[in-house]
């Protein structure tokens, strides 16, 4: 059994963090739900008790034998090297050290060998990368990747709780003939859409397309793959989609490839309504596969329409696999 605290309790990640602890029946001994002073007394229930949610401190850091952080990557990149120095296993969310190459970035089922040179810190990747490269990877194993273009229709609850809160009041006020004032996003979220997400980088690509991009990369171990992707917020208020075009080395079948796709453990090939919609995924762990079709064009090249719950199987259900991994592995 093991203690474990949780950076970002209050979250959007951190309170799923909390319920799939549960469902999981994960080895907790004792849960430290912490946050910043906006949250103080806050009450989460684990397990049918009540925890107070607690100010985020390093002191706490000598009780703990696991840290799931899920607040940012400012608080990841001041707190985790604290954490560590105490022989704490960190999991983070935060984008702050998916690309050192002394940290693993783990889809757990993709890439997994990655585990075992961590130094203290594993990172969990961005929720679009995750679901992306669970599809590609057995695609990669069989038939080899040439070329992967991906366009993403992402969820609000991707930027988080208080972007959930923006997209439903402007639903709300908009719907009322109310005006409106957008906050958390650059333009109206609301019956809209935004691709932008994260900052435009001088070559003209957002920061979440350059993630999905260098991370695909890192876990694909295909440090030249040729990747690219364009990013879009959706006024959807959980899971992400994908339209993904994909090159590979080797000739391949459909109807081999469904089968394959079938097969790989995590990944559901949603054949029976032909189509996956984010509500269908909304709950889940798995990545939904569908509207598997070979390109017109090119005879090596396919389409995948790609759905997971980003809150779960692209955020905290996937760092709980990763510490549920290194505990099997005895890595701990
Ligand atoms: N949402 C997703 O789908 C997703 C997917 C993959 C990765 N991530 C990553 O997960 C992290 C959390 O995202 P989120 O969507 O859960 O964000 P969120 O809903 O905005 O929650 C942020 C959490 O961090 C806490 N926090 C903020 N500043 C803090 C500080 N200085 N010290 C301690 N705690 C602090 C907040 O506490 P208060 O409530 O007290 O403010 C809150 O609990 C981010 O790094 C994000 O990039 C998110």
């Amino acid at each position: 059994m093991y203690n474990v605290g949780i950076i970002g309790a209050t979250g959007a990640v951190g309170q799923e963090l909390i319920r799939i602890l549960e469902e999981r029946d994960f080895p907790v001994k004792k849960l430290i739900p912490m946050a910043t002073e906006r949250s103080i007394g806050k009450k989460i229930t684990f397990l049918g008790e009540e925890h107070e949610v607690i100010l985020t401190n390093p002191s706490l850091f000598s009780d703990m034998d696991i840290l799931f952080v899920a607040a940012g990557t400012s608080v990841s990149k001041e707190l985790v090297p604290l954490a560590v120095n105490e022989g704490v296993i960190v999991i983070d969310k935060s984008n702050a050290f998916r690309m050192d190459p002394n940290v693993p970035l783990v889809v757990p089922g993709v890439n997994d060998d990655h585990l075992h040179n961590h130094k203290g810190i594993l990172a969990s990747p961005n929720c679009s990368t995750i679901q992306l490269v669970a599809a590609l990877k057995p695609i990669q194993d069989k038939y080899g990747l040439n070329k992967v273009v991906v366009s993403t229709y992402q969820s609000v609850s991707g930027t988080g709780a208080a972007a959930m809160t923006e997209l439903e009041e402007q639903t709300r006020k908009l719907s009322l003939g109310e005006e409106i004032e957008p906050a958390i996003y650059p333009k109206q979220i609301a019956f809209n859409l935004i691709p932008h997400i994260d900052a435009f980088d001088d070559n003209g690509f957002t920061g979440e397309e350059m993630k999905m991009i260098n991370e695909t990369r890192k876990i694909l171990a295909e440090p030249n793959l040729a990747v690219t992707a364009t990013t879009v917020r959706v006024p959807v208020m959980i899971s992400h989609s994908e339209a993904v075009y994909i090159e590979t080395d080797k000739d391949f079948s459909i109807a081999e490839l469904t089968s394959l796709l079938k097969n790989t453990k995590g990944l559901i090939v949603d054949e029976l309504t032909q189509y996956t919609t984010p509500l269908d995924a909304m709950g889940t762990d798995e990545v939904y596969i569908s509207r598997i079709r070979k390109d017109i064009a090119n005879e090596k090249a396919l389409w995948l329409w790609v759905v997971a719950d980003n809150l779960r199987k692209g955020a905290a259900t996937n760092a709980i696999m990763i510490a549920e991994s290194l505990i099997k592995e005895k890595l701990l």
